[in-house]
């Protein structure tokens, strides 16, 4: 008997389940030749930041857990390659496969190529041009050194070619997080928070706000909480909030300043279903997200990003996505009109059709480890 090729995949933080849980699933119908496993580093920790995801996803728990929590980011960058390198080592991996652009994503990249591993990049080439954004600064280190690249749009796959990647190491295979999403729809059709926080649908605004630039600085955070409230008169506006900006609210004291607002909802950190239930029935989302400008694509939800640049730019090409720079009075303006007029001829972008896990893992078997199902 020949032994199983093994593939590690690697988690850390909370946009890396929903992309790996589709993965995890398709590399099933391999299971006679490849056996597949996952690592979380621990970059996330809180239930309400990774374990509660796991269960809405159907995610395999981890065969192996880091735990290397927070830290700056060269702390958590080198805690995580610390304990990586043995991981690698013992289990030895064929394959590693990382996702997105999150500290866990390049330190794992850069362990493993160090170590000979062939390491495979899902949502590779996405590029913002951004660099003091620092997931712009994973995402250009994990490309540059990792052997494969699996890509979610045709930009991905021309910033790769226009960077010198082979254009034979590149692969267009649509989005894995849309996967998860199209999964979860009966869950997230039936779910029934939007009912039980007594909002009406497509009556109310939902908020995400994590971005450095956004809720590290006092006046910049100070002033998207005063357009929250003003929004706030008009519409109930649900916040759930990240654990980075909950602690910069409390470090600047600003926490009775968000709550004056009584249709400001502030909520933990969500689950998966139900915060994508609450998306789903929104009239508009405003967030500085990745992942959150694709998933209001694929429901048709108007989204105002809080940034200057996307690396996603189908979204805002034939999504319902609009690039706001995080100013009081173009925020204002754009939601107005986003309001008044949301898109009307949007589509859904090429091959985000719920199968892109299954086109990776074929590729990954077939193509790159040479196994058949
Ligand atoms: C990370 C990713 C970002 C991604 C985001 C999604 C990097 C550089 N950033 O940002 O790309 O969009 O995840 O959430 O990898 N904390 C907790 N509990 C947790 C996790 C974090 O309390 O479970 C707090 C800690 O105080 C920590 C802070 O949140 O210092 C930020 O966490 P960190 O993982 O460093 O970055 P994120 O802002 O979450």
């Amino acid at each position: 008997m020949t032994m199983k090729r093994r593939i590690l995949s690697i988690v850390g933080a909370r946009p890396n389940f929903m992309k790996v849980a589709p993965i995890a699933r398709a590399l099933g119908a391999y299971a006679d030749h490849l056996e597949h496993a996952i690592c979380h580093t621990g970059q996330h920790y809180d239930y309400a930041m990774s374990q509660a995801f796991f269960e809405d996803l159907d995610l395999p728990a981890p065969a192996f857990y880091l735990g290397v929590g927070s830290g700056s980011h060269a702390e958590q960058t080198a805690r995580i390659m610390l304990a990586f390198e043995p991981v690698c080592r013992e289990w030895g991996p064929d394959l590693v496969i990382v996702v997105g652009d999150v500290n866990s994503t390049v330190a794992c990249t850069l362990t493993a190529v160090k170590l000979g591993i062939e390491t495979a990049h899902v949502e590779a080439g996405l590029r913002s041009f951004d660099r003091t954004m620092p997931e712009e600064i994973n995402r250009i280190a994990t490309d540059a050194i990792c052997h494969w690249h699996f890509c979610t749009e045709h930009s991905g796959v021309e910033n790769l070619r226009r960077e010198g990647v082979p254009s034979e190491r590149v692969f267009f295979v649509g989005n894995t997080m849309i996967d998860s999403l199209l999964a979860a729809m009966p869950r997230i059709e039936q779910c029934p928070i939007v009912e039980e926080l007594g909002l009406e649908r497509g009556g109310y605004a939902v908020v995400t706000l994590h971005r450095p630039s956004n809720v590290d600085d006092r006046h910049q955070l100070t002033m998207l909480l005063d357009v929250l409230t003003e929004l706030a008169e008009q519409m109930p506006v649900v916040f759930p909030i990240h654990p980075r900006t909950r602690h910069m609210i409390e470090h600047y004291r600003l926490q009775p300043h968000a709550e004056r607002a009584r249709k400001l909802h502030l909520l933990e950190p969500q689950r998966y279903v139900h915060f994508m239930a609450l998306v789903r029935s929104a009239a508009l989302v405003l967030t500085d997200s990745g992942g959150i400008q694709e998933e209001t694509t694929v429901l048709g939800v108007p989204c105002i990003t809080l940034r200057t640049t996307t690396e996603r730019p189908v979204t805002l090409e034939c999504g319902t996505n609009v690039l706001v720079p995080p100013e009081r009075e173009r925020i204002s303006a754009a939601i107005e009109r986003v309001l008044q007029n949301p898109r009307q001829d949007r589509c859904i972008p090429p091959l985000w059709d719920g199968h892109a896990a299954e086109r990776i893992a074929r590729i990954i078997a077939e193509q790159i480890l040479g196994v058949s199902p």
